[in-house]
């Protein structure tokens, strides 16, 4: 099979998330969540990070050159089109890629990096015929690596000395690979966890249905949370549609009995 054109990439979604290109009107996003010590500690971002470094990035991403070599996209969550972390394919030319990606901090915990590099990962092996992917971060980047296993990585307990460069340092990695096989396989688990535990929620929809089940509104959920009104409710809407309920209380009902929450005593 000949690869595709990368190039050629479309938008790509599973219904609750999208990869869009990066726009110009990203950048005030991305500077602000580049603020964060988080991605400053487990990327290789310029740190301090300013403005005009996410229009630099937006502006190398642009070009035609660089679509070809590292395709990359804005992650957002449906229906809101703002930009909330970005992914990348890093290609090497031989049929392998190596991926990156971050997310914004108020966009965090819901899962959204997890079905972003699934995929992108799916769209590299499908479109653009990839053999082989690989993840690598510093070692302690426990959310990365959570996400990259969920996906089906299969990243061994050693520590790669020296592996990763940050800003002119050299760092100490944990390095996985994925295959097509891998993510079909990861796939398959997901599935059948799901046929025999219920839907698999993350642990942002198990905190906001716990206060669902307390009939508390989303102001409430949010202020008690941390979070904003907005991201609750797309915490509400994913709940709902992996409850498949049609309503908050129907949603509440299904996680009494699925053992998902418990009623306060
Ligand atoms: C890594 C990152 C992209 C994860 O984004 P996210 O949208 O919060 O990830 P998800 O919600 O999909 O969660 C992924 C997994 O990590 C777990 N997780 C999330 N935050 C965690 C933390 N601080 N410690 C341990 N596990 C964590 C989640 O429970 C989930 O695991 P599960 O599916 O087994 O329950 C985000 O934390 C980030 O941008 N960090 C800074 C930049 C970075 O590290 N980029 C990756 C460089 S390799």
């Amino acid at each position: 099979m000949t690869p595709a054109d990368p190039h050629s990439r479309p938008v790509l979604s599973d219904g609750l998330i999208s990869l869009r290109p990066l726009r110009l009107s990203d950048v005030d996003d991305i500077t602000a969540a580049c603020q964060d010590p988080q991605i400053s500690r487990w990327t290789a971002v310029p740190s301090p990070y300013a403005r005009s470094d996410a229009e630099a990035f937006i502006a190398r991403q642009a070009t035609d050159e660089m679509e070809g070599i590292e395709p990359t996209w804005a992650i957002t969550v449906v229906p809101d089109p703002r930009w909330s972390g970005s992914i990348t394919l890093h290609l090497d030319g031989a049929a392998g890629a190596d991926v990156g990606y971050l997310m914004a901090p108020w966009a965090r915990g819901a899962g959204h990096a997890t079905r972003a590099l699934r995929l992108a990962c799916t769209w590299g092996f499908s479109t653009l015929s990839l053999q082989v992917i690989t993840w690598h971060a510093f070692v302690g980047n426990e959310a990365s690596l959570h996400s990259a296993r969920r996906v089906g990585f299969q990243i061994p307990p050693h520590v790669f000395r020296s592996y990763g460069s940050q800003r002119g340092h050299r760092r100490d990695s944990w390095v996985g690979t994925l295959t097509p096989e891998d993510l079909a396989a990861a796939s398959r688990i997901g599935e059948a966890r799901r046929e025999y535990l219920g839907p698999d929620l993350t642990r942002r929809e198990r905190d906001v249905l716990t206060h669902l089940a307390q009939g508390q509104a989303n102001r409430t959920i949010a202020s008690e949370l941390g979070i904003s009104e907005n991201t609750v409710k797309n915490h509400v809407r994913s709940i709902l549609e992996k409850l498949q309920a049609s309503s908050r209380s129907e949603a509440v009902v299904s996680a009494l009995r699925l053992g998902l929450v418990s009623l306060p005593g």
